[in-house]
């Protein structure tokens, strides 16, 4: 169906709407929705956090205009199931009497999958959906892939040298990239539920994986460490908020050592091991479970490996550093590249941010 460019402006804005929820809503979805009578935004509103009501209702309740015949546009389709906190959206739709709905993307929850715009549909309602599709999933991908595969979104973030290295040792650290990079990790780090380093980037580069240069909320952090090896003095453990640092250990781990950590409001997972060393997809599957339904891996060097060996990743964003390093440890094997394709390219400053995804 070929849309107008009124329908095109609308939906644009409900992108907008949408992406004002995020960092709020998850494991929900962003939605935004507009509505238009005889030419005039007469209500606007987006899913504001999780729980609380959803665009369609909050475009309602904006408005003290009649909305009999208007046309209603949102990114998502409107829900219609009752197993949740809020009460579905189709049934008010169909009592504010809107005569059009217009949608980017179905919603593939299967308690939805299609049936929203089936209800709206028998009620008499049009209901047009596709436009801007892809755009739409973009807006959601972290959501359009957690409610289909169950495990989270992956984004591989990896600060490099001009030669490919990460790093000059894996005992020591090195700063590779500038401050606009920093702040760039830091925007990153807010967008998404989760961070998650290993045991040894713990060790050398001490970081907090917290968001400090922008204004957000933190994600929760995540520790792989099978041995327990971390030391009590890190940051990461001794700075306030435990309940959000989450580690991931072998099973047959130092019990003492877990019960010390959990005393500090730290949650610890155990999972089968084979020498130590977890298996990230019963990892994944672990976090989707708590609902985590996107993960910034941030290093170190085996942990990327791993990652980008098993294919365990959507996207992988290289922060390229303008410094020559001449030795030092790399993230991956660079036959890797061959299999992906660069997504988008932008300047951060004296770095170069280069988005990959694999090659279909
Ligand atoms: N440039 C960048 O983007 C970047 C980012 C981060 C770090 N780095 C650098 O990378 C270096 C660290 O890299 P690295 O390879 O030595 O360490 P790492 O990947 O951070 O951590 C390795 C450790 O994590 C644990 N681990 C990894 N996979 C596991 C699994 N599947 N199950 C259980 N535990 C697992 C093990 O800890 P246990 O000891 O508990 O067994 C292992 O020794 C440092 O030099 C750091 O500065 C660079």
């Amino acid at each position: 169906m070929k849309f107008s460019n009124e329908d095109l402006t609308y939906i644009k804005r409900c992108f907008e709407l949408a992406d004002k929820g995020r960092g709020f809503v998850s494991p929900n979805p962003l939605v935004g929705s507009v509505i238009v009578k005889d030419g005039k935004v007469i209500g606007e509103g987006w899913h504001k956090k999780f729980g609380g009501a959803h665009a369609e209702v909050n475009a309602f309740a904006s408005s003290n205009e009649e909305t009999k015949g208007a046309t209603l546009y949102c990114n998502l389709e409107p829900c219609c199931h009752t197993n949740k906190q809020t009460p579905p959206c189709v049934p008010v739709i169909i009592s504010r009497e809107i005569s059009r709905v217009v949608i980017s993307n179905l919603d593939p929850n299967p308690s939805v999958n299609g049936s929203g715009v089936k209800q709206l549909r028998e009620a008499g309602i049009r209901v047009d959906t596709g436009i801007l599709g892809d755009e739409g999933k973009e807006v959601n991908k972290f959501y359009f892939k957690y409610v289909i595969k169950k495990i989270p979104y992956i984004t591989i973030k990896i600060a490099q040298s001009i030669d490919g290295k990460i790093s000059t040792n894996r005992d020591i650290q090195t700063w590779l990239t500038g401050k606009d990079s920093v702040k760039y990790v830091h925007e990153l780090r807010e967008k998404y539920d989760a961070v998650l380093v290993g045991a040894n980037t713990i060790k050398v580069d001490d970081p907090q994986l917290t968001v400090r240069e922008v204004k957000g909320q933190d994600p929760i952090r995540i520790i792989i460490d099978g041995d327990l090896s971390i030391s009590p003095h890190s940051k990461i453990i001794k700075m306030p908020g435990n309940e959000k640092t989450w580690i991931f250990t072998a099973e047959n781990s130092n019990q003492e050592k877990i019960e010390q950590l959990e005393k500090l409001g730290i949650k610890i997972f155990q999972l089968p091991a084979d020498k130590k060393k977890v298996d990230l997809g019963d990892m994944l599957k672990e976090l989707g479970k708590e609902n985590i339904t996107s993960l910034l891996v941030e290093g170190g060097q085996q942990i990327f490996s791993q990652f980008i060996s098993h294919g365990l990743f959507d996207e992988i964003i290289i922060l390229q550093s303008p410094k020559i390093l001449g030795q030092g440890i790399s993230a991956f094997e660079t036959n890797v590249l061959k299999k992906l394709k660069i997504e988008e390219t932008e300047r951060l400053g004296e770095d170069l941010k280069v988005v990959l995804i694999e090659n279909q």
